[in-house]
C-alpha cells in the first residue's frame, strides 16, 4: 500500500497579539474529508437547543467518570439531564440502563454518549500504537482500529479517546507508546488511518465509533520528557512537526479533538483559543466537538492562568472546549460567568450544538443502544487480526550469524525473564478493558508452537518492582512480587541460569512492566529496570545461543545487548496474541518486517533524539559532539532487519524538475536477495538545500511496505508531490513550497545512501 500524504496548503497567516498563527500540513489522499454536516443535523440540533434550559445545556457539556461517582448520583444526573456523557463505564448492562434513563426518563430524551480509552483494543488487545506504527502499514492500523471499534461498540461504547497523534521526540516520555513515534509524515499516515478505522467512512457507520484526536497540541513536547510538563517549542516546530498529524486526523474526518494538559508557549492548551478555535475551527474547518482532557479546565487555575473557577470556566469555553471531562467548573460556574458577562450564551450554545451534532451524526438519537455479543466468526477475526498485527509490528534489531529463525528441531528451550509469562506485560499499558485470561504470553506461545517434541521450561529469574501508578490503580491486575528475601532472589536467579545452561537455546524476555510507560510514566533512565541486565549477562555468559525478546513501550538502553546478544527482537507490547506471534517469528513461520518509528538512542542522555535534525556548522552529522558518547543512534529511524535481505537499485525519476504544484514519480527496483519471502519498507527522504529557513537534514516524504518472494524484484513506484515539500517558514510566516534544489534518498532506513536530486521550479 502506498501512503502519500497530501499537503493542504491554506496560506493564510493571522496574528493574535504577537503570536504568529499556525497553518499546518499533511493529510491523506485516501482520507475522506470531514463529512459536511447534514443539513437536517443542524436543523434538528437548533430545534432541540431552543427547548433546552441552561441546566440541560450545561448537562450536555459535562462528562462524568462513572467510577468516581456513586451509582445513584450518576442515575439521578442522567434523569435530570445534568450529564451528557460518561467515561469509565464498561458493563454493557449498566450502559444500557443509563441510556434507557436518558432516553426514556429525561425531559428531552437526549441520549448519553459513552467514551472510553480504546487505545489499542477493547477486550481483545492489539499491539500498542507505537508497535502498529512499526508496521509502516496504514491499512493495518485502520484494520486494527476497526476491530477495536467493533468490539467497543458491541460493549456499548460510542467513542474512543484515540488516536493519540502526539509526536514524541523523547523516549523518556511514557506516552510515546500511545503514538506513532517521532515523525510527522508517518504520524500523519497513522493518524488518518486510525480515524478511518474507528469511524468507518462516515460517522454513524454500524460497528464503528467516534474517534478523538488527542492531545491538541504538542503534549509530546513536554520538557525533559516529563509528563504534563510545559511545551516550549517554536512556532516552526509546532507547525511543521506537531500539528501535521492532527491536521491529517481532522482531514480524515475525526469527529472529536481532545485538548491537552500542557502549557504551550505559555498558554495552557485547554484555554488556548489560538489552538482550539483559530487553528482548529477557523483554519481547518473542524465541525466536531472538543472535549477537555481530565479536569484540564479546572487546572487552568493550577497553571496560574485563570484566577479561579469562574475565570477557568469562562476562558475554557471561550477558548473552544465544548465538553468538560470530569471536573465541573463549567456546570458550577458558567451560570454566574454568563451573568457577569465573562461568558456569552453564543459560545455556550455553540458548544452544545457541537456536542448534539456529533450525537446526531453518530445516530444516537435513532439508535442509542449498540451493545451486542460478537458472533463466533467476528470473535475469531479479532484474534486473527491481533495475531497478524503483532507479527507485522515486531522489529528485528540484530541477528548475528542468522541465529534466528530457530530450528524446530530443538530438544529443549529455556524461556526466562520477568515478562516471559506475564499476561499484563504482554498486553501493555492502556489495556483497561482488556481481557487478561486469553492473553498468550511468550512462554505459552512457544509451548503451543513446539508441542511435546521440545521441552520448554520457564523461570522468571528476577522481578521488576512495579511503581504504583495512581491513575491505573485497581484497574489492571499487576502481578504481585513473590521474591522477597535475598536468598529467594538468589535462588530464582540461579534457577533461571541453570535452565539456560541445560537447554539448547534460551529466549530471554526483558523490558518494562506495562505500567512503566503510558500516562504519568516517564523515566529518567532508559536502562532495563531492576536486575534484568544482570540476568541477560549471566545468560549470555553460559555460551548458549541467546535471543533477547523485548516487551516495552519505548526504546531502552540496550547498548550492551547490541554487542553481545546475537539476536534481538523488539516486540513492543504485542497484545492478546503476542506470545503466539512471537513464537511464529522466532521459528520463521512469520518473517519480521517492522521498522522503527523512532530513532533508538544509545543512552537516555541523547534525548530528545530524532533523525530529522537541522544541519549545522559541520554540515555532515559529526559523530563526536559529546565526549562521552556519539551523536548517532544505536539503530536509526526506519531500521529493521528481516530473515531475507533486500537490495535496492538506482533511483529513477521521471523528470529532473517539477513546478510547485507538480509531482515526480520515483521508481526504485527492490530485490529480495535472500532465500525466504519477506517484507521491506521502501522509504523516501528529502532535503531542501536552501530556502527562507533551514530544513532538516532528512525528512520522510514517502514509503511503502512491500512483500517479495525469495529472488523476486519489483520496481516500487512512489509519487512525490511538490506539495509534500511545503513547510511553514518562520521568516515568511507562510506555509508553502519554496523552489530550489532538493536531495532525495531512497532506502530502507533513514540513513539510506541511494541518492538523486531534483529541482522545484518557481
Ligand atoms: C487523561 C489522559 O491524558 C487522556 O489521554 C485520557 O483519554 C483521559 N485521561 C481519560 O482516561
Amino acid at each position: 500500500m502506498l501512503f502519500s500524504p497530501q499537503t493542504f496548503v491554506r496560506p493564510r497567516t493571522k496574528y493574535l497579539g504577537l503570536c504568529v498563527l499556525l497553518l499546518s500540513a499533511a493529510g491523506s489522499l485516501t482520507a475522506q474529508s470531514a463529512p459536511p454536516a447534514k443539513p437536517d443535523a443542524d436543523r434538528f440540533v437548533d430545534q432541540l437547543l431552543a427547548k433546552m434550559t441552561l441546566a440541560e445545556k450545561l448537562g450536555q457539556m459535562s462528562q462524568m467518570s462513572y467510577k468516581d461517582v456513586a451509582p445513584a448520583t450518576a442515575a439521578a444526573a442522567t434523569r435530570t439531564g445534568n450529564v451528557g456523557s460518561f467515561l469509565f463505564v464498561t458493563d454493557p448492562a449498566l450502559i444500557d440502563r443509563l441510556q434507557h434513563i436518558a432516553v426514556d426518563d429525561s425531559r428531552l430524551h437526549i441520549p448519553l454518549i459513552f467514551g472510553f480509552d480504546v487505545i489499542h483494543g477493547y477486550h481483545t488487545i492489539f499491539p500498542i500504537p507505537l508497535a502498529v506504527a512499526s508496521s509502516w502499514d496504514p491499512a493495518l492500523a485502520e484494520r486494527v482500529q476497526s476491530m477495536s471499534a467493533r468490539e467497543a461498540s458491541a460493549g456499548g461504547i460510542n467513542w474512543a479517546f484515540a488516536p493519540m497523534v502526539d509526536i514524541a521526540h523523547d523516549a523518556r516520555w511514557g506516552r510515546i507508546m500511545e503514538g506513532a513515534g517521532e515523525d510527522p509524515f508517518l504520524g500523519s499516515a497513522m493518524a488518518a488511518a486510525q480515524v478511518r478505522g474507528f469511524q468507518g467512512p462516515t460517522l454513524g457507520t454500524p460497528n464503528r465509533i467516534l474517534a478523538c484526536a488527542k492531545h491538541f497540541a504538542a503534549y509530546g513536547a513536554g520538557e525533559g520528557g516529563r509528563d504534563y510538563d510545559a511545551a516550549n517549542i517554536s512556532d516552526e516546530q509546532l507547525n511543521n512537526v506537531y500539528l501535521p498529524p492532527f491536521h491529517a486526523a481532522e482531514q480524515a474526518g475525526a469527529g472529536c479533538f481532545m485538548s491537552a494538559y500542557i502549557d504551550l508557549q505559555g498558554v495552557p492548551a485547554s484555554g488556548n483559543r489560538m489552538l482550539l478555535h483559530d487553528v482548529l475551527r477557523d483554519q481547518w474547518g473542524f465541525r466536531g466537538m472538543v472535549v477537555s482532557d481530565w479536569a484540564s479546565v479546572e487546572s487552568l487555575t493550577n497553571h496560574g492562568f485563570a484566577s479561579g473557577p469562574e475565570d477557568a470556566a469562562a476562558r475554557g469555553l471561550h477558548a473552544g472546549v465544548d465538553m468538560e471531562m470530569v471536573s465541573h467548573v463549567f456546570r458550577d460556574n458558567l451560570p454566574k460567568a454568563l451573568k457577569d458577562g465573562q461568558a456569552t450564551i453564543a459560545d455556550l450554545d455553540n458548544a452544545v450544538r457541537n456536542i448534539l451534532r456529533i450525537k446526531y451524526e453518530l445516530g444516537l438519537f435513532t439508535n442509542p443502544y449498540s451493545a451486542r455479543t460478537l458472533t463466533a466468526a467476528e470473535q475469531s477475526e479479532q484474534q486473527q487480526v491481533a495475531l497478524h498485527a503483532a507479527e507485522q509490528s515486531a522489529v528485528l534489531l540484530r541477528n548475528e550469524g542468522h541465529l534466528l529463525p530457530l530450528a524446530h528441531a530443538l530438544h529443549s528451550l529455556a524461556v526466562i525473564g520477568p515478562l516471559a509469562d506475564s499476561k499484563p506485560d504482554t498486553m501493555g499499558s492502556w489495556s483497561l478493558a482488556g481481557h487478561v485470561d486469553p492473553t498468550i504470553t511468550v512462554f505459552t506461545g512457544l509451548q503451543h508452537k513446539l508441542g511435546a517434541s521440545t521441552t520448554v521450561t520457564y523461570a522468571k529469574g528476577v522481578e521488576i518492582i512495579r511503581p504504583s501508578t495512581s491513575i491505573f490503580d485497581g484497574q489492571f491486575p499487576e502481578p504481585a512480587p513473590t521474591l522477597h528475601t535475598p536468598e529467594e532472589k538468589a535462588a530464582a536467579f540461579a534457577h533461571a541460569i541453570d535452565l539456560v545452561r541445560s537447554s539448547d537455546a534460551a529466549i530471554v524476555v526483558l523490558g518494562e512492566a506495562n505500567n512503566m510507560s503510558g500516562e504519568r510514566a516517564s523515566r529518567a533512565s532508559l536502562d532495563l529496570p531492576g536486575d534484568q541486565q544482570k540476568l541477560l549477562e549471566a545468560a549470555v555468559a553460559t555460551g548458549k545461543p541467546i535471543v533477547l525478546v523485548l516487551l516495552n513501550g519505548r526504546p531502552l538502553n540496550i547498548a550492551w545487548a547490541a554487542q553481545h546478544v546475537p539476536s534481538i527482537l523488539e516486540a513492543w507490547y504485542p497484545g492478546t496474541e503476542g506470545g503466539a506471534a512471537i513464537a511464529n517469528l522466532l521459528f520463521g513461520d512469520a518473517n519480521p518486517g517492522g521498522k522503527l518509528p523512532v530513532s533508538w538512542p544509545r543512552t537516555a542522555g541523547q534525548e530528545p533524539f530524532y533523525y530529522s535534525r537541522n544541519l549545522t556548522q559541520d554540515r555532515e552529522d559529526d559523530p563526536d559532539r559529546y565526549w562521552d558518547t556519539v551523536n548517532t543512534p544505536l539503530y536509526p529511524f526506519g531500521f529493521g532487519l528481516s530473515y531475507s535481505t533486500f537490495t535496492l537499485g538506482p533511483i529513477h525519476l521521471d523528470a529532473a524538475s517539477m513546478p510547485t504544484n507538480g509531482v515526480l514519480t520515483v521508481s526504485v527496483p527492490v530485490t529480495n536477495s535472500g532465500n525466504v519471502a519477506g517484507d521491506d519498507v521502501l522509504q523516501l527522504y528529502t532535503h531542501q538545500r536552501a530556502g527562507t529557513a533551514s530544513r532538516p537534514a532528512r525528512e520522510l516524504k514517502g514509503f511503502e511496505r512491500i512483500h517479495l518472494r525469495a529472488g523476486e524484484t519489483r520496481v516500487v513506484t512512489l509519487t512525490l508531490r511538490a506539495a509534500d515539500l511545503a513547510f511553514w517558514s518562520p521568516q515568511t510566516h507562510h506555509f508553502g513550497v519554496e523552489p530550489g534544489v532538493f536531495d532525495l534518498w531512497a532506502g530502507d532506513d533513514s540513513t539510506a545512501a541511494n541518492h538523486a536530486n531534483f529541482t522545484v521550479l518557481p
